[in-house]
């Protein structure tokens, strides 16, 4: 047997939730977890580039299967010597399968057993989805972490609907698992569905887990349900999932998510939040959303975040931030970036100190204090 590609050693466990602290073994390096995942869709992080990912301490990125399978075309990026070279980065990437973008991108879907055929989002050409093309995608482009294909779902779904569904997904997760062919450099992660059902969960994680991926991935979420849903959904997913194995919580990244998904037992997280929100002057603090362009700041010769020892807060002002947002000067939404990803970076930081010190109750409560989250 071959050792498999993705590793995770538990470190430790905080006392009084189920958040944990451990490393990720990957062919690019070790990283500590909980860890929070930039998203680089088209093999670049929005305005940022690898060298600046480097020097605010991003750890993995993620890539997307469809966008590169689209632009520039997984052969090409296989001909370049892969993702990581063609990219310039030399730290852990995860590439999301696809399905995702489908569902939300794609016009005129349609979901048989064999795949998805739906229309190309840049030329309108009908295309053709399976999970044996996803994986054979993410072998050329050659990501750390590669994502079985599954069918996203809305939330709010029929019971019969999410059944036939998740009953899909585990069959298409088998399929790519006998598809993958770089087992030795790739580890192929299984994604948990079944919306807002306790059994559905049950069923579609026993099924995942009986096929031993290195990993598994709770998808389904933070698609307009309610965050104590998510949480309620987060409660009985996690436990059915193997300790020894690192859980992926999809498509989120508020702060206060993160911290309640690590204590549910969370190890990585990914979201394109902190890019999006700073591409309009949306700016993450330690004391809540500050909204850069607003007139008030216009001679305000403050850092963004008095609290944040960033590049960007360290050299720059709010005036001058405004300046660029109003002026549309694009170097505004680099700075912003740097430091909407520094910011969570940072707090994942913390929060992982927190749980070695058994201390993330008091971690969430300050955190929560100070950005001005609902304590639900
Ligand atoms: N990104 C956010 N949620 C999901 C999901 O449920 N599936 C996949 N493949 N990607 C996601
Ligand atoms: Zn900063």
């Amino acid at each position: 047997m071959t050792e498999p590609a993705i590793k995770y050693r538990l470190i430790h466990e905080d006392k009084h939730t189920g958040a944990r602290l451990g490393e990720i073994i990957t062919p690019h390096g070790t990283y500590p977890t909980p860890m929070f995942m930039p998203v680089g869709t088209q093999a670049s992080v929005k305005n940022i580039s690898t060298r600046e990912l480097k020097e605010m301490g991003a750890e993995f990125i993620l890539g997307n299967t469809y966008h590169l399978w689209l632009r520039p075309g997984d052969e090409l990026i296989a001909e370049a010597g892969g993702l990581h070279k063609f990219m310039n980065w030399d730290q852990p990437i995860l590439t999301d399968s696809g399905g995702f973008q489908v569902f939300s991108l794609a016009g005129n879907r349609s979901i048989k057993e064999e795949g998805v055929t739906f229309k190309n989002h840049l030329n309108g050409d009908t295309m053709f989805l399976s999970p044996e093309k996803a994986m054979s995608i993410e072998n050329n482009l050659g990501s750390d972490v590669m994502m079985s294909l599954d069918e996203a779902i809305p939330y709010f779904e029929t019971y019969d609907y999410v059944k036939n569904s998740v009953e899909r997904t585990s069959r298409w997760a088998e399929r790519g698992l006998n598809a993958h062919r770089r087992p030795e450099d790739q580890g192929l992660f299984g994604i948990v569905q079944g919306a807002g059902f306790k059994s559905l969960r049950k069923q579609s994680a026993a099924d995942l887990v009986s096929m031993d991926f290195p990993g598994y991935a709770v998808g389904g979420l933070s698609v307009g349900e309610s965050k104590v849903e998510m949480n309620r959904v987060l409660d009985f997913t996690t436990p059915l999932l193997p300790a020894d194995k690192p859980r992926y919580l999809m498509g989120v990244g508020s702060a206060d998510s993160l911290i309640d998904g690590a204590m549910r037992g969370i190890d990585m997280f990914d979201c394109v939040l902190p890019t999006r929100i700073a591409r309009k002057g949306t700016l993450m603090t330690h004391h809540g959303r500050l909204v850069v362009k607003n007139g008030k700041y216009k001679a305000d010769f403050r850092p963004i975040d008095d609290e944040c020892d960033c590049y960007v807060c360290q050299n720059y002002t709010r005036a001058y931030l405004r300046h660029l947002f109003n002026a549309n000067e694009l170097h505004g939404q680099n700075l912003a970036s740097y430091h909407n990803l520094y910011f969570l970076l940072k707090m994942m930081e913390d929060l992982r100190t927190a749980i070695a010190n058994d201390q993330v109750l008091e971690f969430r409560e300050m955190v929560f204090a100070q950005y001005g989250f609902d304590q639900v």
